[in-house]
């Protein structure tokens, strides 16, 4: 299995609309893995394929408690929504960014699974929230799109700031002068 780059905002390319998987076959399914394998390392709890820079329709999620329930969605779509709460979210795109974001608190979710059979299942609390999370994803949309154009801005620099000062560490680290 391959640890995969997860994109990190505002790189353009999470803006892309995913195109929807046309066969479930072996490599696919070895993308799934490497999804479910890079989404474990990150220490996350969902994935879209949109996060790797492969802009096919599929994600995977993992909201058990001892991580070791993954779960894979090719082509999904919610066919039925119940409630809305508003849920602080992260993202593995927006490392330490947390905010709250409206959500259906119920979803009834149809999509294929690694068989490339068709499925349905009922999502609640956190796996709801987390599927809505990775399908937005897939349409080139973030969660801080639902936040102000300010507290975007703010994100923005603050992400900047640290991808600067986490350069410079790795600088410092492999004896090369930060400037
Ligand atoms: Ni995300």
């Amino acid at each position: 299995m391959t640890k995969l780059v997860i994109l990190e905002y505002p790189d353009p390319r999470l803006r892309t609309r995913a195109e929807p998987v046309t066969e479930v076959d072996a490599a696919l399914r070895q993308l799934a893995d490497d999804m479910i394998e890079t989404m474990y390392a990150a220490k996350g709890i969902g994935l879209a394929a949109t996060q790797v820079d492969v802009h096919k329709r599929l994600l995977v999620i993992d909201v058990s408690a001892a991580h070791d329930q993954p779960q894979l969605f090719i082509n999904p779509h919610i066919i039925a929504r119940e409630g809305q709460d508003c849920v602080q979210e992260g993202c593995l795109s927006l490392p330490g960014i947390y905010d709250k974001v409206p959500r259906s608190t119920k979803v009834r979710v149809r999509a294929l699974g690694r068989d490339g059979k068709p499925f349905e299942l009922d999502a609640e609390g956190l796996a709801a929230v987390c599927i809505q999370h990775e399908m937005d994803h897939l349409e080139g949309k973030v969660f801080v799109d639902y936040l102000s154009e300010l507290k975007r801005l703010l994100i923005r620099r603050r992400l900047a700031k640290e991808r600067r000062q986490r350069t410079n560490l790795r600088e410092a680290r492999a004896g090369v002068p930060a400037l």
